[in-house]
């Protein structure tokens, strides 16, 4: 290292730095999405075997709608905890199969995640009623487009495409996250105003995209201008 130009000195290390960064970010992440992971994974086991506490308004006599809304939430525990482990470097880098095996299981989990919420939907509808259905049915198709692409490009080995797909998706699981961050932000800073128990109020209106809408919008500014320098623009996933 000492014998090396001070511009490729200064260069390395600044990459050391990032990954560092990005690595611990991931890290953090996964750490502070874990207690609804596992709040989701209790749920979603309950329901399934039938030991909720007391009567639930998401459990019904409709057994495949039981079946889409409580194994959603068992999977989308999965896929919670295990996303962030995709995108962290040195891992694909030094553990490759470990990536490809766990992305299989990631965009398999996504997929019927994906599917389970919207069977939920389209046989119950949810709570909030047609805006929210609406919410959340593009939330699930977007989900799901993701979870196909991400798997086919990797597979055809388009990698810029799969990165690309990867990351939406990324964000898209991490949604479910953040709809409680947001809420709990919210919350604790106006005590719930304009929220309401049936989800009707303009907070809640807005809420039922905005837990993943901005950030996919901020993915694609990202990926333009990634693939906008000349020497990728050739890369530009479609
Ligand atoms: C990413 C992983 C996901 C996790 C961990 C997750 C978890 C949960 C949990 C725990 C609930 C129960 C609500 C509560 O009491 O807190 C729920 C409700 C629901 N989820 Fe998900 N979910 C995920 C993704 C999705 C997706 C992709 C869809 C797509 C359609 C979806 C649709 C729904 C619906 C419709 C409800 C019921 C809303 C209502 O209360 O009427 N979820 N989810």
């Amino acid at each position: 290292m000492l014998h090396l130009v001070p511009w490729l000195r200064t260069a390395i290390l600044w990459v050391m730095g990032r990954v560092f960064l990005q690595t611990g970010g991931l890290l953090l992440v996964m750490l502070l999405a874990a207690p609804f992971a596992f709040y989701a994974a209790g749920f979603g086991q309950d329901g399934l075997r039938g030991t909720l506490d007391g009567p639930h308004y998401l459990l019904s006599e409709n057994g495949p709608a039981n079946a889409g809304i409580f194994s959603h939430m068992l999977l989308g525990a999965l896929i919670t905890l295990l996303v962030p482990l995709q995108l962290i470097r040195p891992l694909r880098a030094r553990l490759p199969a470990l990536h490809r095996w766990t992305g299989r299981l990631v965009t398999l989990a996504a997929g019927i995640t994906a599917l389970g919420g919207l069977a939920y939907i389209a046989l119950r509808g949810t709570i909030g009623g047609a805006v929210m259905d609406a919410g959340f049915t593009l939330y699930g198709a977007l989900m799901l487009l993701a979870a196909v692409q991400t798997y086919r490009h990797a597979r055809a080995r388009r990698l810029d495409q799969h990165n690309a797909w990867a990351l939406r998706l990324f964000w898209l699981v991490l949604g479910s996250w953040l709809y409680r961050v947001h809420y709990g932000l919210w919350y604790l800073t106006t005590g719930g105003l304009w929220s309401t128990p049936a989800f009707t109020g303009a907070f809640d209106l807005v809420q039922n995209f905005a837990f993943y809408l901005p950030y996919l919008i901020g993915v694609e500014i990202y990926l333009r201008r990634r693939f906008s320098s000349p020497g990728r623009r050739a890369k530009l996933p479609a």
